[in-house]
């Protein structure tokens, strides 16, 4: 089994890291634009096998997708990260262009690849490599629910001083700070959150998961890549072990939530396929109208993407 991971960076670079060491797949192509940036994060992993115990190969490239062939899945999380005061759309005008043509390299060498986007702005970039891969929306994905509801049960862990693990919860939405977390489908070890947390202290988790990536983009200057890296890794690992996970994940709704045409992120089932079934929750009325403002939200960026052309 074989995963390219495109982009080098921090993100990319942490993405190959948890799909080596978790012996996600026997290959993980990195690929960068900046001459020896792949080559030097592939060998340093490699050389961290005999410690962590691991013997997936990691492979560098320096542009040359031909190593990438015959990828299963692909992981694109190339593009300019945002900056303290900048928001996610305001990469766009970069990172289309980018996310444009390296996933044409992608589907000239790996045709029957999965294609799953870190870049931003996440929702709309996910938008651009359908379009340009011409895939079945079940084969190209965005990753930012994982990583959004990580960010919630984190903080509600923190709060609750309990296991993160025992946190269960899904948020819909695009990944933006018109996303939507849901408390009705929030559970901490089966109970409940409403039953354990107090509406103020859970309202202010809500609020602080909406802005969680603006939060480290001014702690650090750039933006996180631990907890998005690791998101993406666990959607590749879902896809090639056809786990059959339940995730928040990015996807072109058609006529799903009585929404047509529009990247949004959803639970779905994710396996060999891709995306094997979107789930439709029932939502109560203010979900809907939370629902809705976002997609109206990501419904604009798309708009400005048709307009570039
Ligand atoms: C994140 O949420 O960490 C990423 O989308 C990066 C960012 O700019 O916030």
């Amino acid at each position: 089994m074989k995963v390219t991971v495109v982009g080098a960076g921090n993100v990319g670079a942490t993405c190959a890291d948890v799909l080596a060491y978790r012996e996600v797949a026997n290959e993980v192509v990195l690929v960068d634009i900046k001459e020896g940036l792949a080559e030097g994060k592939a060998l340093d992993i490699w050389e961290k096998s005999p410690i962590n115990l691991y013997d997936t190969r990691t492979v560098g490239s320096t542009n040359d997708y031909s190593k990438t062939a015959g990828s299963e899945v692909v992981v694109i999380t190339s593009g300019l990260p945002r900056k303290p005061g900048m928001s996610r759309d305001d990469l766009i005008q970069t990172n289309a262009g980018i996310v444009k043509s390296v996933t044409e390299n992608i589907i000239q060498h790996s045709p029957e690849a999965i294609i799953i986007i870190v870049s931003n702005p996440l929702d709309v970039m996910t938008y651009q490599a359908h379009l340009v891969s011409k895939n079945d929306r079940t084969r190209v994905m965005g990753m930012a629910g994982i990583l959004d509801t990580a960010r919630y049960r984190s903080f509600l862990a923190e709060a609750l001083n309990v296991s993160p693990k025992d946190i269960q919860a899904v948020l819909m939405g695009g990944h933006g700070d018109t996303m939507v977390p849901l408390p009705r489908y929030t559970t901490v070890g089966g109970i409940p959150v409403t039953e354990l947390i107090d509406g103020g202290q859970l309202e202010a988790i809500i609020e602080r998961t909406k802005k969680g990536g603006g939060e480290l983009v001014k702690l650090m200057g750039t933006s996180a890549w631990y907890a998005p890296g690791s998101a993406a890794a666990q959607m590749v690992e879902a896809i090639l072990k056809d786990q059959r996970r339940v995730f928040p994940v990015c996807v072109q709704l058609d006529g799903e939530y009585g929404i047509d045409n529009c990247y949004l992120g959803v639970p779905v089932i994710l396996g060999k396929n891709g995306i094997e079934k979107i789930i439709e929750l029932d939502l109560n009325a203010e979900e809907r109208a939370l629902l809705d403002i976002s997609k109206g939200h990501v419904n604009e960026v798309m708009q400005v993407l048709d307009n570039m052309g």
